[in-house]
């Protein structure tokens, strides 16, 4: 590709979104990383140019559309267009609830972030992609949104619960391929993918990466491989895709 990569990573500030800002910048990209609290967004570059690396960082709520919409204007007035966004922003807020007794605002809070951010973001930055001529949406999903692995006794995934999150997730992988599809009816030069990155040691859902990596968790630079791949892989052209380190996961 001629034209520089762009790519915005929501919830950059820690956890896998900011191994993904590190691994993609240090490949040569110019990446901006969102943060819904500025100063922690801040933070997040200052320790990455201690380390030799340069990002950019946007303020991102993804939950308040006044944010989203600032962060694109600030987007295209410093850097014109984008060529990437990674969806990775999420949260879960009903873990092991019983579904026959989950709590109504503990899934609507998942949906929040994981579903309507994650769609108010795409929405607001699709005109700044249709500026690339080869441009990429990543949704970092779940194998925990995948209804095949829920009935999947040898799945590692069999044992959670947390409906509200995965339910999040599922829907999250419904736009995924709806999206493609349009664009791929319309010939655009976007591809929409979704990843899994497998059971990874962060602070997700309150835990400390010592206590998932306890649990058999994986580093954050595993769980951002495949992410990683196919955000440097500009000849790759599929689309409507839900993926992991081993292969295609099933929706
Ligand atoms: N860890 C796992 O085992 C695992 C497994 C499968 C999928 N995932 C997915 O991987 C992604 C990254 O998770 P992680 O493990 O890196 O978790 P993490 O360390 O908890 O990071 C989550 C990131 O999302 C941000 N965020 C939450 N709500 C936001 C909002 N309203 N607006 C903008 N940013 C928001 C957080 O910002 P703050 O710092 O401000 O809270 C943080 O930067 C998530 O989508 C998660 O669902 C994780």
């Amino acid at each position: 590709m001629n034209e520089k990569t762009i790519t915005l990573v929501t919830g950059g500030n820690r956890g896998m979104g900011l191994e993904i800002v590190r691994e993609l910048a240090k490949a040569g990209q110019t990446v901006i990383l969102g943060s819904r609290n500025l100063s922690k967004g801040q933070e997040a570059v200052k320790k990455l140019v201690d380390e030799g690396i340069q990002a950019g960082v946007v303020e991102l709520d993804v939950n308040n559309p006044e944010s989203v919409v600032k962060a694109a204007k600030t987007i295209e007035d410093k850097y014109g267009y984008l060529t990437s966004l990674i969806n990775n922003a999420g949260a879960v807020f009903d873990f092991r609830q019983k579904p026959s007794e989950i709590n109504l605002d503990d899934v609507r809070k998942d949906f929040e972030v994981n579903y309507f951010g994650l769609i108010s973001v795409t929405e607001n930055m699709i005109p700044l992609l249709k500026k690339s001529s080869n441009a990429k949406i990543i949704n970092v999903s779940s194998m925990m949104g995948s209804k095949t692995e829920a009935l999947n006794p040898e799945s590692e995934v069999y044992n959670a619960v947390a409906v509200g999150y995965q339910s999040s997730k599922a829907a999250a992988n419904m736009y995924t391929v709806q999206l493609a599809k349009e664009f791929k009816r319309e010939n655009l030069p976007i591809t929409v993918n979704a990843i899994d990155p497998g059971i990874v040691a962060t602070e997700f859902g309150g835990a400390t990466p010592e206590q998932v990596s306890a649990m058999g968790g994986k580093p954050v630079d595993f769980g951002v491989a495949r992410t990683v791949e196919l955000a440097t892989d500009f000849d790759n052209k599929d689309t409507a895709t839900f993926s992991n380190t081993h292969g295609k996961v099933a929706w």
